[in-house]
């Protein structure tokens, strides 16, 4: 049994990190999607509704878990018994930080957490969680970034209506 975890922010959950998930879960024969609750930040969704969003963006792929974790990803991986990490690079400005994360994860979890990284689809390469955030805090279009669900969730936390 391959199993993997996808470890990430998701704040929020964007068609990048959807096509990731469906492309990894095609690999994987289990996939947990892990919500990082990362309390030295301030997301715009709870870790609560992130885990909602992601159970019904991914409600059709059978063999993908959404999950949610604090502290270390080794620690983590450890306690699930799980030895690879997946993340998507969209550029080459994320290689750097990617490889450090990567780098430091398999050297603290003694060669027992390795990453596996996927390439963006190039449709998506320029989307971030970030950037969507903004557009939506303008109320400008997000309909090509997130589901359509995801996007009234967005909306109505910045108090748009659309
Ligand atoms: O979606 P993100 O914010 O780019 O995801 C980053 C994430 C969650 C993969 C990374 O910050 C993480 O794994 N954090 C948990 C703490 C940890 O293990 N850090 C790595 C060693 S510095």
């Amino acid at each position: 049994m391959r199993a993997a975890i996808y470890p990430g922010s998701f704040d929020p959950v964007t068609y990048g990190h959807l096509d990731i998930i469906r492309r990894a879960s095609a690999i994987f024969d289990e996939l947990t999607v892990s919500v990082l609750n990362n309390k030295t930040k301030t997301p715009l969704f709870s870790v609560e509704e992130r885990v909602k969003m992601l159970e019904e963006a991914t409600a059709d792929l059978p063999n993908v878990t959404i999950d949610s974790f604090s502290g270390l990803l080794v620690d983590y991986a450890a306690r699930k018994d799980i030895h690879v990490a997946v993340r998507g690079l969209r550029a080459i400005t994320d290689f750097e930080y990617e490889l450090q994360i990567a780098q430091t994860n398999r050297k603290f979890s003694d060669g027992k957490l390795d990453t596996v990284f996927l390439t963006t689809s190039l449709e998506y390469a320029y989307l971030s969680s970030t950037t969507v955030k903004e557009i939506a805090s303008f109320n400008g279009d997000i309909s090509e970034c997130v589901p359509d669900f995801v996007g009234r969730m967005i909306y109505e936390k910045y108090g748009y209506k659309r």
